[in-house]
């Protein structure tokens, strides 16, 4: 293979590539500008035209080339980015493992074409464009997202897309047409408006068509969308992505909605680090792409029941992801979705995002609030309460609920904790998923190294295979516990530790391995799961140490040590990508 890197530089001009990036200014014979990597005041990001590369001095100490740069920005490996490049650069990639690149070009492609199809065929019905701006979306809007309409009758885009010179397979494959029981093709879309959905890099994959006013059929979905394919997952995409994700990045917050006129809608209000999760529950895919860029997130969804349901479900996973979520409430129950708040009441939705309620403010507002008057909803809606409060490790924070409850619904709080006690799971629970349940109590304001550190020792004490695993870990352990783990590896006599044996009895935990001799591949999946979380806990701290001794390092002019401290500031960074 021909150097594929060393043409594509010959072809791409790395100044004009970042440009696109981020607003360099000329520096010499450099050029400079804010790191597009993080917010900063003075620009610490250089560009050289002469080596063709890049280097921040700021917060990233990092360079490279114009491959090295995109893996970075849009979080892709190495061949990816060169893929993309390439095409860019007009270079052909020529290996054997090339076929699926190819296929998928193709879908691209064929996607593309039928987008310009859907376009052009607006532009053509004064009334959907009627339509869409009576919804409230302006044309600028309209062009920037490329909305379409897709024509009446059965296959006006599939012969269209045949005479431009696509196969119908490709057709086909992309979930453009639909193969009947006669063997003749239809159109998946007829007679709708077309939202096409943007993969992260800005290429269509896929489209949802939104059935036009006077054509409704109960038969038939108010929205239809593409299948799945080789370039579409709906569990990975999220509506706006590829046009938000800087603002995401900078705000460290992304507003979720339910639906691609939610998302427009708050666009044109100015809200631009939006997603819309486009009708499902948020998935972990989602969640994982999100929480590279963000740390918080804002649940916007409809609300009706539906909305509300998968708003609670998002709660929870997101939460799994380490994220702080919040939610948004619309007081004004005539307001049925981010969509119609904009359209009636410009601006609203900016402040709402900015009074976002946590969780358990959430749940108290649902569940608690204007409670009506009946007795069974009463009680059913309070003991959905109770539950949610059950469920927080902390005492401090159950006890803090109680009482927001006790005083809201005039009740005592002895009360209440009597009827929340009393609430039983109501999950049925397997032998495994008991002793997950049953780990050791949680003790208040504990570090999350130390919460998982505890929930470790609780599945570890009935879990006997893997033990080379933790032992693997103990670096990332903290001192304190390195040796209470040691300990449940190769428990010593107990007298021999009074100290020990003090800090065990602390956390309430007796070490005894008789009775607990079964393997278990789900206990032993949470136990990777932990040691994982703890390994990255460990870097973490790592990194906020050496960040703070980067910047007093900078303050002092100490040299010498920051030149260590970045090193090793960068080692700590690629042991977290790596973790
Ligand atoms: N959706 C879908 N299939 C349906 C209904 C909804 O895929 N049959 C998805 C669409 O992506 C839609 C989102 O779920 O955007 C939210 O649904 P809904 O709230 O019904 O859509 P709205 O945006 O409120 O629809 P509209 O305002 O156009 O009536
Ligand atoms: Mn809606």
């Amino acid at each position: 293979m021909s150097d594929i890197p060393k043409l594509i530089k010959d072809k791409l001009d790395i100044v004009d590539f970042l440009r696109q990036y981020a607003e360099l200014k000329p520096a010499g014979k450099n050029f400079k500008a804010n790191c597009p990597f993080h917010k900063e005041k003075t620009p610490s990001f250089m560009v050289s035209p002469e080596r063709q590369s890049w280097h921040c001095f700021g917060a990233c100490n990092e360079g490279g080339d114009i491959i090295k740069f995109l893996m970075k920005y849009e979080n892709l490996e190495f061949y990816d980015a060169l893929k993309i490049l390439a095409e860019k650069a007009g270079v052909e990639i020529q290996t054997s493992g090339n076929r699926d690149f190819q296929a998928n070009n193709n879908l691209y492609k064929v996607m593309e074409a039928a987008k310009e199809f859907f376009q052009a065929n607006l532009t053509k019905s004064d009334f959907v464009r009627n339509y869409l701006k009576e919804r409230g979306l302006k044309e600028e809007t309209v062009q920037e997202f490329e909305l379409g309409l897709a024509p009446d009758g059965s296959d006006v885009l599939t012969r269209h897309l045949l005479k431009l010179g696509y196969n119908i397979a490709d057709i086909e494959k992309a979930g453009l047409a639909v193969k009947t029981e006669r063997g003749t093709y239809w159109d998946r879309f007829r007679s709708r408006a077309i939202f096409p959905i943007h993969n992260h890099l800005g290429k269509v994959v896929a489209f949802t068509g939104r059935v036009l006013p006077g054509n409704e059929n109960p038969n038939a979905g108010k929205y239809v969308n593409s299948p799945e394919t080789p370039v579409f997952q709906k569990s990975k995409i999220l509506y706006g992505f590829h046009k938000t994700k800087n603002q995401i990045r900078e705000a460290r917050l992304a507003v979720v909605v339910e639906g691609q006129m939610d998302f427009l809608m708050l666009w044109q209000d100015g809200v631009k680090n939006a997603v819309a999760s486009s009708g499902t529950a948020l998935t972990s895919e989602h969640l994982i792409v999100l929480r590279r860029l963000a740390d918080e997130l804002v649940l916007s969804f409809d609300a009706d029941q539906a909305g509300q349901l998968a708003a609670e479900r998002s709660i929870d996973l997101a939460g799994q992801h380490d994220f702080l979520v919040k939610l948004l409430i619309m007081e004004d129950k005539s307001l049925k979705d981010p969509a119609d708040a904009v359209k009636s009441k410009p601006g609203l939705m900016a402040d709402l995002i900015k009074d976002a309620k946590s969780a358990m403010d959430y749940y108290l507002y649902r569940y608690v609030r204007n409670l009506p008057e009946d007795l069974k909803t009463k009680k059913h809606n309070l003991r959905i309460m109770l539950s949610k409060i059950k469920s927080l490790s902390s005492p401090i924070d159950r006890s803090h609920w109680l009482k927001e409850v006790s005083e809201l619904v005039n009740l005592e709080e002895r009360v209440l904790a009597e009827e929340m006690d009393a609430l039983s799971d109501s999950r049925r629970v397997n032998n495994e998923e008991r002793v997950l349940a049953e780990t050791p109590p949680v003790k208040e304001n504990l570090s999350r190294q130390e919460l998982i550190l505890y929930r470790l020792l609780g599945v570890l004490l009935h879990m006997r295979s893997d033990l080379q695993l933790i032992k693997d870990h103990l670096p990332y352990f903290p001192d304190k516990y390195v040796e209470i783990y040691k300990n449940v590896l190769e428990p010593q006599p107990a007298a021999s530790r009074p100290d020990l044996n003090d800090l065990m009895n602390s956390i309430s935990l007796r070490f005894s391995f008789e009775n607990n001799n079964f393997e278990s591949p789900v206990l032993e999946k949470e136990a990777q799961k932990l040691l994982r979380e703890l390994k990255i806990e460990h870097f973490k701290e790592r990194r906020r140490a050496l960040r703070n001794l980067i910047q007093e390092c900078e303050r002092r002019g100490d040299e010498e040590k920051l030149e260590s401290a970045r090193k090793e500031f960068n080692k700590v960074v690629q042991e977290l990508e790596n973790s």
